[in-house]
């Protein structure tokens, strides 16, 4: 029995896809280095510092530890800026009922984002308080697609791995979900995300009969 959802943020709660890709852009423009937007669907749900790591392996360079951090705080600040746009309107469509239906039907809620910045996200949609839980980047060691995550949230809520469903709209987020030992929802291409049990093309389709029966 299906008892707690686990949330990615990123292209799940809000669409933060294409300020990350902006952000990305406009360090890559500063520093020659190739960026576009293919490269980018692969750095979804994937870490900061591993972002930059692919980006740097897309332009065959390497980088100084200290010009790695010095990139990572640029492109971070970038984003901090398109996050100021962030308002209480910017759920994903069906998102916020969603939790409300979840919420009043006494399903455990956690978030399970590979961000750093996913706690701001959530005050910006004034969406904290649907969460029982807030796993992010900064609570585990190892990212997704490793299981770390999804288990930290799960014992934090009280639940083993088979009565939390994951609800994600990454390659690497579904990976973590099924080494975690959950099953997992994905949102958006079947190509893309096809090794999750059901995968829906938007969030407006999520329903609590889906987790129900997955
Ligand atoms: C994930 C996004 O949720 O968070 C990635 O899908 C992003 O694109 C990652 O790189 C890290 O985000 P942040 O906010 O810590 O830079
Ligand atoms: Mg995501």
């Amino acid at each position: 029995m299906i008892k707690g959802i686990i949330f990615d943020l990123d292209g799940v709660i809000t669409d933060t896809a294409e300020f990350h890709y902006l952000s990305w852009k406009q360090l890559s423009n500063e520093e020659g280095l190739k960026f576009d937007k293919l490269l980018n669907e692969q750095l979804k749900g994937v870490s900061r510092n591993k972002s930059l790591d692919r980006i740097l392996k897309h332009n065959n360079t390497t980088l100084s530890e200290t010009k790695q951090k010095d990139y990572l705080e640029r492109k971070n600040n970038y984003y901090l800026q398109y996050l100021k746009k962030i308002t209480q309107k910017d759920y994903l469509p069906g998102i916020k009922n969603f939790l409300q239906v979840l919420q009043a039907s006494n399903i455990k809620i956690g978030l399970g984002s590979a961000s750093k910045n996913a706690i701001s996200v959530l005050e910006k949609l004034e969406a904290t308080h649907f969460f029982d839980v807030i796993g992010d980047d900064n609570s585990v060691k190892n990212a997704k697609p490793a299981p770390d995550l999804f288990q930290y949230v799960a014992k934090e809520l009280g639940l083993t791995p088979n009565e939390c469903v994951v609800i994600e709209d990454a390659a690497p987020g579904i990976e973590a979900a099924h080494e975690a030992g959950m099953k997992a929802i994905g949102i958006g291409s079947k190509e893309i995300l096809g090794n999750a049990e059901i995968v829906l093309e938007s969030t407006n389709f999520l329903k609590l009969e889906i987790i129900q029966n997955i």
